[in-house]
């Protein structure tokens, strides 16, 4: 197929189109392609979802989820995500580039950078992470990895999208500061470190503005500040008012909605709109269309069997291994060849595997592993089967079966057995798009299958399948648990090779495990009511909020467990400069010190123990997978920068660094910090503009005001001294002490005191 070039002057192109190919140009043709225009050579490009295996739809069947060509199902985000590996990232990106080029798929609608606020947000599963720094730098290397084949990318949904209930229209109701070093800090960094060329606005309000008509989201936050230069699509259907949306800077309305085409014109002819503004969308329609075009047009092979194994290298990757009990001759993981050849395996899920959630993302796999088949090959003997439990049909449709009879088969099955590997997980009827998640537990047929098989066999491990935590009383029932997410097309196989030992369990947890609902941050905030959802829990979102509580957690943040130990050495931290460029080389040495080979997950967290503002007890802020042989050492090093430090400053509307002494800590989860180093850093000048609204207090304290109000104190009649009235005086508004009569010191004077702090300041 030849490739008709289409690198064209935009400028010039986009004077060439009328007014009402402008508009036309500004929505989709389809559900899925950009408008063509042949009188100008612009040719059409095809979008398609995403994130974790293209769905391209047949043509026959736009709208029909499961319709799609095939393709390799990766592990989803969450298990993507939990490898916290950017290196493999980027190459299962890559992999999603040539497939999409194979298909003829320009932009690949992913990766998701939502933030887990809550477990039972029912599209997690799409999502990386509680923690922004982790979700974002996540997001940045998917995005690196699907662009290298230059296929474009969508980062969605744009933003605070952290809840499926009442999606179209709730509204979050999120405070600046929150919104700044939470919600959108893992935008920011994903479009920072990929430069997507698209990215999709959420369907939900932002304190009561649609996410689509949001100029300060769309346009001063994300282009202005962030320097972003290149599209934003709506989410499907998300554009309601088309001339407004386009004024706050969403360019290409999707899916096609040529309906609108008039009222755009309208608004442009009586000036609602501005041409230039009009310009600009269609302009960047062109630049997506000549950025991406190339690829989707020049063929390239897929090789099937390279993915489906980097499908199985990422499942093992971002496996976390939460319990493997040392105690009772030893922990059963990795299972011997021998303890294999004896083991048992429960569950359907082992033969009917949960690999994917529902949906938008849903992939028509090019094929799929049962861990149960992974298992009998590893072991070569048909290892004994019961499904032990029945998982509710589509719709959440009872199926009939006898679920005491299954487990009383199980149990009988799991009795005098070796080991039992009991395979648990959510049905897929509780993970998907459009609706949250019914309960954080697992069904109770599953749970009181496994109190029935641990009651007549002590070693049980747990494997479970599931897109976003699940909270685990029954936890100490089982020697070893398994957390696989949702792992995608090989996730079974992969979950052989954790088993065996063939390969390790290389994930971390993204997301804290909480011991109860009610324990979560969110808990009485979420999905919310009357269209609007309060995010009361502020900045103290996941490990930020147990840890400001010091509570218990079944599992933290960064926690997972690997078949082989690391020690750490000093934390050595150096400060270069000052202020907003400040930075701090962190150096550590990680030692293997067991005898396998395996990778450990470096995280460095950042702590302020003093500031002006409320902060996190400590926020992740680098990390880094190392991967050692048995007593090898590795000196790992980061460079944190003045963000790094920084907090979103309420008053100056702006990222500040305040001077002091701040703790850097390294670990190996958020609970297990195995050192830290403390620096002394020389602030920004924060100094505020005064008004007469301030205090007493922040007059007498400031450098240009300070010396000039004392002199009045002298003849005061007010003992400012009186260390009882003294409190009562700083904190009282300096117009009041105005009114009190002490000599020269009047409003006037005060007036031009505010005048003289706040000369020199930037407005
Ligand atoms: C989803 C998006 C998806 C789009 C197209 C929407 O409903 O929220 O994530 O990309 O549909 O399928």
């Amino acid at each position: 197929m030849s490739t008709p070039d289409f690198s064209p002057d935009l400028d010039q192109l986009v004077s060439e189109l009328t007014l009402e190919e402008k508009v036309a140009l500004t929505t989709g043709a389809s559900a899925w392609t950009s408008l063509a225009v042949e009188r100008l050579g612009i040719p059409s490009i095809t979008v398609t979802d995403g994130p974790h295996g293209v769905r391209l739809a047949q043509p026959s069947a736009e709208f029909n989820l499961a319709a799609a060509e095939p393709a390799t199902c990766f592990p989803t985000a969450a298990a993507l995500g939990s490898a916290w590996d950017l290196d493999l990232m980027e190459r299962v990106g890559s992999a999603l580039g040539v497939e999409s080029r194979a298909l003829g798929v320009a932009v690949l609608l992913g990766p998701g950078a939502n933030i887990k606020r809550h477990a039972l947000c029912g599209r997690n599963f799409e999502y990386f992470s509680e923690d922004p720094a982790l979700s974002g730098d996540l997001a940045a290397a998917f995005i690196r990895g699907v662009q290298s084949q230059g296929v474009g990318t969508s980062l969605k949904h744009y933003a605070a999208n952290n809840q499926e209930t009442d999606r179209m229209r709730v509204s979050a109701q999120i405070d600046e500061l929150t919104l700044r070093e939470i919600y959108l800090a893992s935008f920011e960094r994903a479009v920072k470190g990929g430069q997507p060329y698209t990215i999709m606005c959420s369907y939900n309000r932002i304190n009561g503005t649609y996410a689509a008509e949001d100029r300060w989201l769309l346009t001063e936050v994300l282009r202005d500040e962030w320097g972003y230069d290149g599209l934003v699509v709506s989410d499907w259907g998300a554009a309601r008012n088309r001339a407004k949306s386009l004024a706050a800077g969403l360019d290409w309305a999707m899916p096609n909605a040529p309906s609108t085409n008039p009222d755009v014109l309208e608004a442009v002819r009586s000036g609602a709109l501005s041409e230039a503004d009009l310009d600009t969308s269609a302009r960047r329609v062109l630049q997506m269309v000549a950025r991406t075009h190339a690829a989707a047009t020049t063929p390239v092979e897929v090789d099937e069997d390279a993915h489906h194994a980097l499908a199985r290298e990422a499942a093992a990757a971002g496996t976390v291994l939460l319990k493997n009990d040392d105690a009772d001759g030893g922990p059963l993981l990795p299972l011997s060849a021998d303890a294999l050849a004896g083991a048992v395996v429960v569950g359907e899920f082992a033969r009917s595997p949960r690999y994917q959630g529902a949906g938008s993302s849903l992939v028509n796999a090019t094929r799929l592993d049962a861990a149960l088949d992974a298992l009998r090959e590893a072991a070569g003997t048909e290892l004994p089967f019961a499904a032990g439990f029945s998982v509710p049909g589509p719709g959440g449709k009872e199926t009939g079966a006898d679920d005491e009879a299954l487990a009383a088969e199980a149990v009988e099955l799991a009795r005098g057995a070796g080991t039992v590997l009991l395979f648990l997980g959510l049905p897929a009827v509780d993970e998907s798009e459009s609706y949250d998640r019914p309960r954080l537990g697992l069904p109770d047929n599953q749970v009181a299958l496994l109190e029935a098989v641990a009651a007549v066999n002590p070693n049980v491990v747990v494997v479970l399948s599931n897109g976003s935590a699940v909270s685990m009383p029954w936890a100490h029932r089982a020697r070893a648990i398994v957390e696989v997410w949702l792992g995608g097309q090989a996730g079974g196989s992969a979950i052989a090779d954790v088993l065996t030992g063939a390969v390790e369990p290389g994930g971390r947890l993204t997301e804290t495990i909480p011991l109860r609902l009610e324990d979560t941050p969110a808990f009485g905030n979420f999905p919310g009511e009357a269209h609007e959802v309060r995010y009361a829990e502020g900045l103290l979102v996941g490990y930020r909020w147990y840890d400001a509580r010091a509570m218990a957690v079944a599992f933290p943040f960064g926690h997972g467990l690997g078949y082989t130990t690391f020690s750490y050495g000093e934390v050595t931290a150096h400060v270069r400069g000052s202020g907003a460029d400040v930075e701090i080389d962190v150096t550590v040495t990680v030692t293997n010190t067991g005898t396998r080979a395996g990778s450990e997950v470096v995280q460095v967290y950042v702590a302020d123990p003093v500031a002006t503002v409320q902060r996190p007890e400590r926020e992740l802020k680098a990390f880094a997978k190392v991967r050692l042989e048995p007593g090898a050492s590795h000196e790992v090093s980061f460079t944190l920068t003045g963000r790094d430090l920084a907090y979103w400053h309420p008053v100056l509307h702006r990222w500040a660094v305040e001077g002091g002494v701040f703790e850097i800590a390294v670990g190996t989860s958020s609970r297990d910090l195995r050192g830290s180093a403390v620096v002394e850093v020389e602030g920004e000048n924060l100094l505020l503009p005064l008004s007469m609204e301030s205090s007493f207090g922040e007059f007498y304290h400031h450098p240009v005001a300070g010396p000039l109000v004392k002199p009045f104190l002298e003849h005061s009649p007010i003992p400012i001294d009186d260390p009882q009235l003294s409190f009562f005086f700083m904190e009282s508004q300096a117009q009041t002490l105005a009114t009190f009569g002490i000599p020269g010191f009047d409003r006037d004077t005060l007036a031009q005191l505010v005048e003289t702090a706040n000369a020199g300041l930037p407005t």
